[in-house]
């Protein structure tokens, strides 16, 4: 199939920051190779202390680094926060923003991840949204009620005050929460569904932007060649399985 997809390869904290270079380099002619290979994007998000190193082992090839979140602020005295301008000076050309770990975590509010989006446009970042509903709102059928009321708080900023370039890719990763870590998935139709909603919406109030619709949530060897085939999946957010070298590969080639 010749559908430019996006690998977002999510490594969370699940490694020490010895191990994630061991992994990068060990893997880093397949990683190449993934890269070259059907115009896939290849998106590595390592911990931020290995965000320079990786930019540095992977210059001058396709491979992009991302990060798993950043400040909502532009500069200031905010302990322990990193601000968009560092990671764009860095070489980061993505950024993870609203991850369900990271809200529960850091207790962030939607409008914390409005900030955080502006934040990565002003600095030509693309942002790799995640949203997604609770296994009850998804038992009670309200998936569709909960993406929409997401997406128009997006919607209006971006139509509000914020340019983004015409090249710049904005990322929109439908990640039920249930479905993170848990082997579970939502079923074809489902995704099928929702998938069309969502690119429905977003060239109905915001055609301007590049979108990538992805999806996000116990993506595997499994049930990736299904996942494929739905028509407005631009790409996938991985977590597990992308630190199983030969699992990531099968996802991508298979
Ligand atoms: P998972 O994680 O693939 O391990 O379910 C996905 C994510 O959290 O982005």
């Amino acid at each position: 199939m010749e559908k430019d997809i996006l690998f977002v390869s999510n490594w969370k904290m699940n490694l020490n920051c010895d191990e994630e270079l061991d992994f990068a380099s060990s893997n880093y002619d397949k990683f190449i190779e993934f890269a070259e290979k059907n115009k896939n994007t290849i998106i590595l998000c390592p911990s931020f202390l290995n965000l320079y190193p990786l930019i540095k082992i992977f210059k001058e090839t396709k491979i992009k680094i991302g990060a798993q979140d950043c400040s909502k602020h532009s500069k200031g005295s905010f302990t322990s926060q990193i601000c968009a301008e560092s990671l764009s000076l860095l070489g980061c050309k993505y950024c993870i923003i609203g991850h369900s770990e990271s809200i529960k975590e850091n207790k962030y509010t939607t409008d914390d991840i409005l900030q955080k989006f502006s934040q990565l446009i002003n600095y030509k970042i693309s942002p790799i949204v995640c949203i997604g509903e609770s296994i009850k709102e998804y038992e009670n059928g309200t998936t569709i009620d909960i993406i929409i009321k997401k997406l128009e708080k997006f919607f209006n900023i971006i139509n509000s005050n914020i340019i983004i370039p015409e090249y710049l890719p904005v990322c929109l990763a439908y990640e039920p929460l249930w479905a993170i870590g848990t082997g579970k998935t939502p079923t074809q139709d489902q995704l099928e569904t929702t998938f069309a909603y969502i690119f429905e919406k977003t060239q109905k109030f915001c055609p301007q932007v590049k979108w990538k619709l992805l999806y996000g949530g116990s993506v595997n060897s499994k049930n990736i060649k299904k996942m494929k085939e739905i028509k407005n999946i631009n790409g996938f957010l991985i977590g597990s399985a992308s630190l199983n070298f030969q699992e990531f590969e099968k996802i991508v080639e298979l």
